[in-house]
């Protein structure tokens, strides 16, 4: 079946998002959903122009309420700053469109569980790119939590931390203003940690945090001696109970010097323990209590196609995967969720729940005290 595209956004994630809808194809076939790149949309026409002709869209427009109501148009590809995300997304499921947006799914947990209700009312299928969870070393920690080899989960310990914007003369973006992004680290890399936490944990009950601007101002152009302020935090961390009554540790700077793409947890049971880092993207660290020996101790499993959604890059283990191809897992499952119905996770009740923790965090912090999290709303499931 065609499913046709329709991409607003053309910057990192637009580039991202149709680079995996065409390797998707040459890597599951049509029978999941053949991607046909339709419409492409950016406020910056040049953008936009440059992006249709070398993404290989078929047309191209500056507004995005052409591309919600185009006839042509099956799913809408949300890739803009996150203020953009509910207004578009809400605006695609009134006209019947599938959605795909990139997380955080919007500003607010009110926002997020109104566009759950809309797309369930509308039958359609709403996807939010929080890419971690289709990491294939995600599914196999899933696997040791859920078959009992790291027996009962005592804690779930964990950062993502990278220094992009660590340098104070890189000027003032979207990210740092409250209005366009929602929050600064938390809702930026903070969500794809509490994305993983979510589908290997399950619901957070309370959290309590902290939080900090360490660059208050910045350039308001390249170079420019006009300085800026920054509106949100470049580090959070928060102490949280899990319902299952697990205890974790969360945090996230954008300012970690030295760290790239550091998104590390590790997750300790009473029967054995795994860490793992996104930085070694392809290793997964376990320890097991079953393990007597005098040589006992962590040892390193590298993915394989024992591993779920590994095989279909590498028929052998240890051959590196990377960032671009777990977003071809991600959209592959969305395609084959509007070609076959097939079942997927993150939903935009899933992308609801994370706001939730989101909002519970940022109150905790601004407030210094405890938050329960589901008095920030109750989600339906
Ligand atoms: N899943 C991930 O790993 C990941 C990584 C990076 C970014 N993201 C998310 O992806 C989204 C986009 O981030 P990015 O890094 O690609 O940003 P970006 O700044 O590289 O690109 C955003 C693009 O959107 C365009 N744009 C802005 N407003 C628009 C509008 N109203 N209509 C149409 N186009 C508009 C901009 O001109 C720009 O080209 C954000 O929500 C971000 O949180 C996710």
């Amino acid at each position: 079946m065609d499913v046709r595209i329709g991409l607003i956004g053309a910057g990192w994630m637009g580039k991202a998002h149709t680079y995996a809808f065409a390797n998707a194809l040459m890597a599951f076939g049509p029978e999941s959903g053949k991607p046909i790149f339709e419409l492409i949309s950016d406020i910056d026409e040049g953008a936009a122009k440059t992006a249709c002709q070398k993404l290989g869209f078929s047309r191209w427009t500056k507004d995005w309420k052409k591309v919600v109501t185009d006839k042509n148009v099956d799913v809408v590809d949300i890739a803009t700053p996150n203020i953009f995300h509910y207004e578009i997304a809400k605006a695609a499921l009134e006209n019947g469109k599938h959605v795909y947006c990139e997380k955080p799914l919007t500003l607010s947990f009110k926002e997020s569980k109104e566009l759950a209700a809309l797309a369930e009312q509308k039958g359609v299928i709403n996807y939010v790119g929080f890419n971690n969870v289709m990491n294939p070393a995600t599914h196999y920690i899933k696997d040791l939590i859920s078959s009992g080899k790291l027996g009962e989960v005592m804690t779930f310990r964990g950062t993502y931390d990278q220094d992009m914007l660590l340098d104070p003369e890189l000027p003032i973006t979207w990210r740092h203003i409250t209005k366009y992004s929602g929050s600064g680290a938390l809702g930026d890399l903070g969500s794809h940690l509490l994305s993983v936490s979510q589908f290997l944990l399950g619901d957070v009950q309370s959290v309590n945090a902290l939080s900090k601007t360490f660059i208050e101002e910045r350039p308001a152009a390249p170079g420019s001696s006009k300085l800026v302020q920054v509106e949100n935090e470049d580090f959070i961390t928060i102490i949280a109970n899990y319902k299952n009554g697990a205890v974790g540790t969360l945090s996230s700077s954008r300012v970690a010097t030295g760290r790239k793409n550091y998104l590390f947890y590790e997750i300790q049971g009473t029967k054995g323990s795994v860490y793992y880092s996104l930085e070694r993207l392809n290793e997964v660290n376990v320890y097991f209590t079953s393990d007597k020996s005098a040589d006992r101790g962590y040892r390193t499993v590298f993915l394989g196609s024992d591993h779920k959604g590994y095989k279909v890059f590498n028929p052998a283990s240890g051959i590196a995967i990377g960032f671009n191809d777990i977003k071809i897992l991600e959209v592959h499952e969305l395609l084959s969720a509007i070609t076959n119905n097939t079942p997927y996770i993150c939903d935009f009740e899933f992308g609801a729940r994370i706001d939730q923790v989101i909002s519970a965090v940022l109150k905790s912090a601004a407030g210094k005290m405890w938050v329960q999290v589901r008095e920030e709303g109750a989600v339906s499931r």
